[in-house]
């Protein structure tokens, strides 16, 4: 069993009088895919931005482990921080071409000379031939390569994807799932992935998480999760009877 990357203790986030997320222990393992997977409003989003180090838990601990040290929100320097790319659920472009948009983390970082890094990506993601095109332009597909091409041209360690097939067709469903198995096999990047597909999460994920009403209720390696769930709401939300 690989090194955790993450480790939570007793998390909750909590927006007015509300405790959207509450999680008493998780941890994220070096190298894996864990699949998040609940119905809509569960707090899957506010579990990926805490892992993304972008806001601070109400309660408790997120820790990130840097490859030498573990840190908190407060406590990541910015090289650490870098480790981590996030792809959102709604992912907003610069009004400029798609392949400024792939170069805008580069340059922020102060890396020059990247144009190849760029090209490889662009090819990766079958945008080579549409570098020069304004990003406003695109279709829904293409636009989520981009913000895919946009997190993996920073080579994170761990790569946060928020529903990064949402509202796609069968065809850039594929491409992008090709990419994810990939960016994991070739490069061991961890990747935690939201989705709403249980699909998905059987062809991607070697752990699944089931978040529902901000609880964890089942977190185990996906054959298990699918084969034989301990949580009888694990059993109802895969068989599509979970009442929203
Ligand atoms: N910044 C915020 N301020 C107040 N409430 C918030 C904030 N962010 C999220 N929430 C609330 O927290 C709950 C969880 O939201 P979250 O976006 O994490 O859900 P989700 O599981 O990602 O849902 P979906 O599948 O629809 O994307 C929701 O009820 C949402 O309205
Ligand atoms: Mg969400």
């Amino acid at each position: 069993m690989s090194e955790p990357i993450y480790a939570l203790d007793d998390v909750a986030q909590v927006y007015g009088t509300r405790t959207v997320l509450s999680v008493p222990r998780l941890d994220v393992r070096a190298g894996e895919v864990l699949a998040v997977l609940g119905p809509s409003g569960a707090g899957k989003s506010t579990l990926l931005r805490l892992l993304g180090l972008l806001e601070a838990p109400t309660r408790g601990q997120v820790r990130f482990h840097s490859g030498e040290r573990w840190v908190t929100h407060a406590e990541a320097r910015t090289e650490e921080r870098r480790q981590i790319a996030m792809v959102f659920q709604r992912p907003a472009l610069l009004t400029r071409s798609v392949r400024a948009n792939v170069a805008y983390g580069l340059r922020v970082r102060g890396e020059r000379d990247a144009a190849e890094r760029i090209e490889a990506v662009l090819r990766r993601v079958a945008l080579d031939g549409l570098a020069k095109a304004r990003a406003h332009t695109l279709s829904g597909g293409e636009a989520q390569r981009v913000a895919l091409a946009r997190a993996l041209v920073l080579a994170p360690r761990v790569l946060l994807l928020d529903e990064p097939t949402a509202n796609l067709d069968p065809a850039n469903v594929r491409l992008i799932e090709e990419l994810i198995r990939e960016q994991n096999a070739q490069f061991g990047t961890t990747i935690v992935l939201v989705t709403h597909s249980i699909f998905q999460a059987r062809r991607l994920a070697s752990r699944c998480a089931l978040l529902i009403e901000g609880k964890l209720v089942e977190v185990s390696p996906a054959a298990q999760f699918f084969e034989a769930p301990r949580d009888p709401r694990t059993r109802a939300f895969l068989s599509g009877e979970f009442v929203f």
